[in-house]
């Protein structure tokens, strides 16, 4: 190793023994860029079993030819030579050396001018960093994932909540609008009846029944939208009101508590599936339905003693329940119970 010579006054065994010694790899170039020291680390990591393979060669085309890409490093634009020209230090993270075998590796360099008899030369200090470039770019997809997945969840839940508003104002616009003027004019057409002779009551008493069928018609469309019962005094009343006129025993348990207009709106509407399907499907003599606040959530179960057999698959309703719940957070299930059917939601209350 008598190129260690070069290295000016210090004691050329101190040097050379520190060099070797280092877990860092470290190799230097002359002023024209060709090695002339190189350590084990460095032998090692570059892929040469002896160091006669290495010393004499230019760095630049031997181990720094071309970016990770593959594609050409030009020597005029290498940041590791700059120090032999302009006496700056330079360090670089992430850059990549190429073995022998054609294999490559990402590098953490530093690269300083260092004064030699024949002019200024380098030292190159480098290590290793594939594999910490590997788990760094692990992270960055995990986070990258990871916000993509929360800003999917938050637009999801925009979704919901826009869909509510709208709902809520096409129900209260339907109950204050079109139904209170179809009374109106229902009411009318009953006082003008009163004074008529049979022909015309006849008339006024047929078109006060088509209004009334309308009015009718009016409130359950705007029941199916968003019932004004739930805005205006919550899921207990307005699950009443859907179950008043069912052709059904419905067992219900629900508080009178107020909870934000997202959590009614969802706990209505799992209700109001949940009992539908129990008519249309299940064949059942009751159905019990269960609202529970237990603080942290709001749980709501609706059971049947049915003939079971659900499946979330076969159709919309359940499907659009568990989307519907999901955007707030919540969980949901549906299963066969001992007898019939249970759905049960959970909706966080915080
Ligand atoms: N309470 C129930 N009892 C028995 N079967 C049910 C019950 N609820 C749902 N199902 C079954 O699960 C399927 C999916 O329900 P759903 O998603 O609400 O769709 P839809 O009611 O539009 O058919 C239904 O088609 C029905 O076969
Ligand atoms: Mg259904």
């Amino acid at each position: 190793m008598a190129d260690v010579e070069r290295l000016g006054s210090a004691p050329r065994d101190v040097l050379q023994a520190l060099l070797e010694a280092v877990a860092d790899a470290v190799y230097l170039v002359d002023p024209d860029g060709r090695v002339v020291f190189a350590n084990p680390a460095a032998l090692r990591l570059l892929g040469y079993s002896a160091e006669e393979e290495l010393l004499g060669r230019v760095s630049h085309p031997t181990i720094h030819h071309s970016h990770w890409d593959g594609s050409h490093f030009p020597q005029e634009e290498c940041p590791m030579l700059r120090p032999r020209l302009t006496g700056e230090t330079v360090r670089v993270y992430g850059d990549c050396f190429w073995r022998p075998d054609g294999s490559k590796f990402r590098v953490a360099y530093s690269s300083a001018p260092l004064a030699m008899p024949e002019g200024r030369g380098a030292v190159v200090v480098f290590r290793d960093v594939t594999s910490r470039m590997e788990d760094e770019a692990a992270a960055q997809r995990a986070a990258v994932e990871h916000a993509r997945a929360a800003e999917i969840h938050a637009s999801r839940a925009r979704i919901v909540e826009a869909a509510d508003a709208e709902r809520r104002r096409l129900g209260r616009d339907l109950h204050d609008g079109a139904q209170q003027r179809l009374v109106r004019v229902l009411l009318a057409l009953r006082m003008a009846g009163r004074g008529a002779d049979d022909e015309t009551r006849e008339l006024l008493d047929g078109a006060a029944a088509e209004a009334d069928a309308a009015i009718a018609e009016l409130r359950a469309l705007a029941a199916g939208i968003h019932p004004q019962i739930l805005t205006n005094r919550g899921i207990a009343a307005a699950v009443e009101s859907l179950t008043g006129p069912l052709p059904l025993l419905v067992e219900a348990s629900i508080p009178e508590t107020r909870y934000a207009a997202s959590v009614e709106a969802a706990a209505y509407f799992v209700i109001a599936e949940g009992l539908t399907n129990v008519l249309k499907h299940a064949q059942a003599n009751v159905a019990r339905v269960t609202v529970r606040d237990e603080g942290a959530w709001l749980v709501i179960e609706v059971a049947d003693d049915g003939r079971g057999g659900v499946d979330v698959a076969a159709g919309s309703g359940l499907r659009g329940l568990e989307d519907r719940v999901a955007a707030l957070d919540g969980t949901f299930e549906v299963a066969d119970g001992p007898v019939g059917t249970r759905l049960r939601a959970q909706l966080p209350l915080t």
